[in-house]
């Protein structure tokens, strides 16, 4: 038997970039690789990166920097580049990173093995092509990520709603979604191998879109009919954009208990001046109708969030604006970020990044510490109750706690007892942190 190579995958970015990441290791399998997470042991070094924030490429140039020194000890490495940072800068990357030996952006995977045998013959190869169709839908992905509980199934790539400020709809290309009898069947069999729960990703997912024999299937289907699979099977979903959350869509949450009753949906900017200058295309008064309608149709529904700060031309009354929008709903948790200018947008072309960065950093601190004290006030509300919480694993801190999510999508810890990762538990909540919630076992 051929010895096979080992492959070591880092990933950066959001949780599609880790769903793909899945995809490519499925895809080196079926080649004479094996995924390796020994990275001195690996004789195929791949980082899967991410464009969104200048900081995230930067993140990734250092690592290269790291990389470079273990290719010199080890002149057979391959190094690869796939992903949005592959696909925004391209060949550029190959004058600029000297050893970098592949990029591959993310609807080229499927060419990985004739790319790897390019370099073999001591070529550089490169596939940054965009595909209007690939949805990668009949490769099983190899389950890296998680603790055989909770799996990432991708159900549509890509986006065209061109933000003002974002990158993804040049690096990931035209919206598509797939194929709903591979998404179903994909959930099923991991159900049978023992996962609990699944989280369909898409940038958009809401978006989601199919149709055969003239029949559209839309994404409210599409969630009721993975939710069917089985009652034990969590279902959990991102991102969805805040345009397309009907009250359908929120019926069918409400309507099916193993549908997870949490919702991420960002906001971006409490300022409808702002938010068009985004090209978000809604304004406050239409995100906080569908906040009022999660909150009339699915009560007890988490609400998570984006926010940008300043952003190009947002004032101190804007940003009071994010401020007093975040009070308002109340959000359980929140991604914050500095506003970082991206080549190529709209944005960059059309207005100056002229917020100052002392100011910039002082908004998004305020923003953050409004965030923990709303954490914390939510995280604080639920002492007392009781939750089914579904295991994921032991707790780092002891090996006689486990920890868990609620539907809420909640972080708990709780003793151990006879329980195992993967087992629902019923915890009571007894104390808490903002980031987490402390419970016992319910009588
Ligand atoms: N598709 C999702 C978000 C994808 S990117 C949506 O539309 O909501 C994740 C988050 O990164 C965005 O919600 C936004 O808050 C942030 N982001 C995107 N581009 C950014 C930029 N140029 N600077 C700062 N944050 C950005
Ligand atoms: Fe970026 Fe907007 Fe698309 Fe989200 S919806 S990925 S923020 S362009
Ligand atoms: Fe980053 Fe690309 Fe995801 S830019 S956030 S890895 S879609």
């Amino acid at each position: 038997m051929e010895i096979k190579k080992k492959a070591y995958i880092e990933t950066y970015g959001c949780q599609m970039n880790i769903s793909d990441s899945e995809i490519v290791a499925s895809i080196l399998e079926t080649q004479n690789y094996e995924s390796t997470t020994d990275i001195k042991a690996a004789d195929l070094i791949l980082l899967n990166t991410c464009s969104i924030r200048d900081n995230a490429e930067q993140r990734v140039r250092n690592r290269l920097n790291e990389l470079h020194a273990l290719k010199r000890k080890h002149p057979g490495l391959v190094i690869g580049l796939l992903g949005c940072m592959a696909e925004r800068l391209k060949d550029k990357l190959l004058e600029e990173e000297r050893h970098i030996d592949l990029i591959v952006g993310p609807d080229g995977y499927r060419q990985l093995p004739q790319l790897l045998e390019q370099v073999e013959s001591g070529q550089k190869a490169i596939n940054v092509l965009l595909s209007a169709d690939e949805t990668y839908a009949d490769i099983n992905p190899v389950r890296t990520s998680g603790s055989g509980v909770t799996a990432f199934i991708s159900i549509m790539r890509g986006c065209e709603n061109f933000c003002a400020y974002c990158v993804v709809p040049y690096t990931r290309g035209k919206e598509r979604s797939r194929n709903p009898q591979t998404i179903v069947k994909e959930a099923r069999e991991l159900f049978e191998q023992g996962f609990r729960e699944v989280t369909l990703l898409g940038q958009n997912v809401n978006s989601y879109h199919w149709e055969e024999n003239g029949i559209p299937i839309e994404f409210p289907a599409l969630l009721e009919d993975v939710a069917s699979i089985d009652p034990l099977l969590r279902v959990r979903f991102a991102t969805s954009h805040p345009k397309d959350i009907s009250d359908d869509l929120l019926e069918v949450i409400a309507t099916n208990k193993n549908i997870c009753k949490s919702i991420h949906l960002p906001i971006q900017s409490g300022s409808t001046r702002v938010l068009q200058m985004m090209k978000r295309s809604y304004t406050r008064e239409w995100y906080m109708d569908r906040i009022a309608a999660i909150r009339r149709i699915i009560p007890g529904c988490a609400v998570t969030t984006d926010i940008i700060a300043g952003f190009c031309s947002e004032t101190e009354e804007d940003h009071q604006d994010t401020i007093s929008a975040m009070r308002e709903v109340g959000y359980d948790y929140a991604y914050m970020f500095k506003y970082s200018e991206r080549p190529n947008t709209a944005a960059a072309k059309k207005y100056p990044d002229d917020v100052e960065e002392e100011v910039k950093s002082r908004r998004l601190d305020e923003i953050i510490s409004l965030q923990q004290e709303l954490s914390l006030k939510s995280n604080k509300s639920e002492i007392g109750k009781e939750f089914e919480v579904l295991a994921e694993g032991v707790s780092k801190r002891s090996d006689q706690q486990l920890f868990g999510r609620t539907s809420q999508n909640k972080v708990v810890v709780f003793p151990r007892d006879s329980y195992n990762p993967g087992d629902y538990v019923t915890v009571k909540i007894i104390s808490c942190t903002a980031a987490t919630l402390r419970g016992e076992l319910a009588e």
